[in-house]
């Protein structure tokens, strides 16, 4: 069946569909998340970096697309040492990505399409060009803000302790007086230190500032890392990168982090309209996670799991299950999500164009809320032969090229013609653009029934006209036997196959096929599904 066929289909069903209804209850318990990395979305000015006003005018692609909102990525005052994640001025736009009034403009327009507009805060660290920051390299006094300490060793030339930068090497940094200060990042993004009254007042400060100018809710960058263990201790062992997100550390996942979203969580209440926040968080387990998506804490929180699941459907079903039952025992719904701007393209991670398709109609058959990364509507692959000299990843130039590859997933959007810069503005691109992108772009894609991006517009389609497709509420996720490498789950009135073997299987059909990420021979008594594919049932 044809992508436009289920959409004549559905047409009568979906037309009393509301998008982004901006009164709805509980909007963001099944909502489809768009991520647009703004520096590679679409730029306006020529200047070969994605700014506001080219996202304005491209808002329509995103409403067609049948998204609920937009995450967009730091457009705020920086030095750009790690893509905008250096904030020096939080209430204000970078001259790379337009003004205030751009973003004003922006929240109106996707507001009037019926997009909600949720936007990062970066509380962890600032920009070592912050004004406080800057304060403190100034005057010892004023270094309270942060983490300055002595260091160790006879005269103090030894780091305070053995913590490492996520980014590699050491997490201090040693000023010519001597005092060392904290970036669990890159040095050019100090941590603050969230017991010093000031921090917790600026950033409630911040939020209001946006909440004001009308956005729906915040992606809380770190949100897991503000608070240190008393005494920064050390961790005592090696191999810390390999801890992150699954053993406690005394920089992550502490118990005080939680009072610090239980005051947002009550300050985004104080607003109308279900503002929402949404945390970036890497915890040891599903459930400590799932703390910080308590009734009193913020609404959602990503799950990593999922996305770093691989190609198992053992695993797959085992991270589903464990995911649900976590989310479930706090109320919370689940989040799933296969790439981000920090990860390698889930088409490439995945080995092929087919499990990236299929991969992405099992997320959005699940029940919760979905993140959409930009350009996995697409199907783009991960860029992986970048020149050296064009990447900007803090961390690929810390570890010398052995970590950081995350330019590969952040090169510009193609959106017409055949050759670079693809549609994506009148200038160059701020990283080079692969030959042959031109069959990937969303006007060489538009109208071919056989392509992915047809592919997600009939998905998100679907999961509008079938009442609930998303919702957690509309009933449980039953899992049903299934031959060796297959994953058979129904819900009421529909039913998902994934076929995770790289040849055809053949069962009984569970209904009739609806949607498939390729071609199901079914006739109507049994079914051969196509190796690496996955397809949605009506029953
Ligand atoms: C997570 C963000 O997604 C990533 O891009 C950034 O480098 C770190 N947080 C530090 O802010």
């Amino acid at each position: 069946m044809t992508h436009e066929l289920i959409a004549s289909r559905l047409a009568s069903a979906s037309s009393n569909a509301t998008s982004g209804n901006a009164t709805a209850s509980g909007w963001w318990r099944d909502a489809v998340i768009y991520q647009v990395y703004v520096r590679s979305f679409a730029d306006s000015d020529g200047d070969g970096v994605g700014d506001l006003r080219g996202v304005r005018e491209r808002l329509p692609h995103l409403a067609r697309l049948g998204v609920d909102a937009v995450w967009l990525t730091p457009f705020y005052v920086s030095p750009q040492a790690d893509g905008g994640y250096d904030v020096a001025d939080y209430r204000a736009v970078d001259p790379l990505f337009g003004d205030l009034s751009d973003a004003d403009a922006l929240v109106a327009a996707a507001h009037a399409l019926g997009l909600r507009v949720i936007v990062d805060v970066v509380p962890n660290h600032t920009s070592a060009e912050h004004p406080w920051f800057r304060a403190a390299l100034r005057d010892p006094a004023a270094r309270a803000r942060y983490h300055f300490h002595p260091g160790r060793g006879p005269s103090g030339e030894l780091p305070p302790n053995d913590w490492e930068s996520v980014f590699g090497g050491p997490a201090w940094t040693r000023l010519p007086d001597g005092d060392w200060y904290l970036h669990l990042f890159a040095p050019e993004q100090p941590d603050l230190n969230w017991e010093h009254p000031e921090v917790s007042e600026e950033f409630d400060s911040v939020l209001r500032f946006w909440l004001d100018l009308g956005i729906d809710g915040f992606r809380v960058d770190v949100a897991h890392g503000m608070v240190k263990a008393p005494g920064l201790p050390d961790i005592g062992h090696g191999a810390q990168a390999t801890l992150i997100g699954t053993e406690p550390l005394p920089f992550f996942d502490q118990e005080g982090v939680h009072e610090i979203h239980r005051s947002w969580r009550r300050l985004l209440d104080s607003y109308p309209g279900e503002r929402i926040g949404v945390a970036e968080a890497w915890a040891p387990t599903s459930e400590r996670l799932a703390l910080y998506i308590r009734p009193d804490e913020l609404h959602q929180a990503f799950n990593f799991r999922f996305l770093n699941c691989p190609w198992d459907p053992a695993a797959m079903r085992t991270v589903i299950d464990e995911s649900l039952a976590a989310t479930a025992s706090v109320d919370a719904p689940t989040t799933w999500v296969l790439s981000n701007h920090d990860v390698v393209r889930h088409r490439t991670r995945y080995g092929s164009l087919d499990r990236a398709r299929a991969a992405a109609l099992l997320m959005l058959a699940l029940p919760g809320s979905a993140y959409v990364y930009q350009g996995e509507e697409l199907g783009l692959p991960e860029v992986t032969d970048l020149p050296d000299d064009a990447r900007r990843d803090p961390a690929f130039h810390r570890t010398a090229g052995q970590d950081g590859l995350r330019d590969g997933c952040r090169v510009p959007l193609p959106w017409a013609g055949a050759e670079p810069p693809y549609g994506f503005g009148p200038g160059g691109t701020w990283l080079p653009q692969p030959a042959g992108w031109g069959d990937l772009s969303v006007a060489a894609q538009t109208g071919d029934p056989h392509s992915t991006l047809e592919l997600y517009r009939a998905a998100l389609e679907l999961r509008r006209a079938m009442p609930g497709l998303g919702a957690p509420e509309a009933g449980p996720l039953t899992w049903q036997s299934a031959p060796e490498d297959v994953l058979l789950f129904t819900r009421p009135g529909f039913a998902c196959t994934l076929n995770t073997r790289p040849t055809p299987v053949e069962l009984p059909a569970p209904g009739r096929p609806v949607l498939s990420s390729a071609p199901v021979e079914t006739d109507g008594r049994t079914v051969r599904l196509p190796p690496d594919s996955c397809t949605w049932w009506a029953m």
